[in-house]
């Protein structure tokens, strides 16, 4: 994945285990001190191995980390200069879902290498709707629930996911069932 994204996740886990959390993370990851560049593509191993090693040093689930730093992720990306593209992208979930895709698609141009998710909304009504997640990557649809509550929170409004299908189970994808609360 990105520099992008593995820089957020180093941002993540200094601010729950500090600067020397970071440095036992990446010991046991076999990583010694690395500076990502954010628009260079790393390897998708580099980014679980530093999941899976915070998962051995906290004692945390994967899933539980990676819907931490969902949430983190909408933090980071505003902080990174990614606000403008946030704001124009929504201004309601149901709308910023519905422009997910585009959204991703835009981001191309800085990012050529992009191998984004998928996302299809479905079902909606006014304050439901379900969304369809597919990837090529495994494990992930926690950091997806934790950006779909990060990104409410930005736009204050309440939800809650319901967590329907899992491909982990063996569904054909993901599907999240979605309510605006608020
Ligand atoms: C400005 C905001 C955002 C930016 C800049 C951004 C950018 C990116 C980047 C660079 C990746 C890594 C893909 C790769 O390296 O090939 C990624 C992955 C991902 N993005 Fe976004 N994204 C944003 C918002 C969102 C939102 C709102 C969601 C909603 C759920 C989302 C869901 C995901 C997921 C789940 C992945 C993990 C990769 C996968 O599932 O295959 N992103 N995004």
């Amino acid at each position: 994945m990105y520099g992008l994204v593995n820089k957020a996740v180093e941002g993540f886990v200094k601010e729950q285990l500090g600067d020397d959390g970071w440095t036992q993370v990446c010991a046991k990851a076999g990583l010694s001190d690395p500076t990502f560049i954010s628009m260079d593509a790393y390897d998708d191993s580099v980014t679980y191995n530093i999941v899976g090693a915070a998962c051995e040093i906290t004692g945390l689930e994967a899933s539980a980390i990676l819907e931490g730093f969902g949430r983190y992720w909408m933090l980071y990306t505003a902080e990174e200069g990614y606000g403008p593209l946030l704001d124009m992208t929504g201004s309601t979930v149901h709308e910023f879902l519905d422009n997910l895709n585009g959204m991703h698609s835009r981001i191309r141009a800085t990012f050529p290498e992009l191998r984004p998710p998928d996302f299809e909304v479905t079902d909606e009504t006014e304050e439901t709707l379900l969304l369809h997640y597919r990837t090529e990557r495994p494990g992930l649809a926690p950091m997806a629930v934790g950006i779909l509550y990060g990104l409410a929170e930005r736009l204050g409004q309440e939800i809650t996911v319901e967590h329907r299908e899992k491909k982990a189970d063996g569904a054909d994808h993901d599907i999240f069932y979605i309510e605006v609360i608020g």
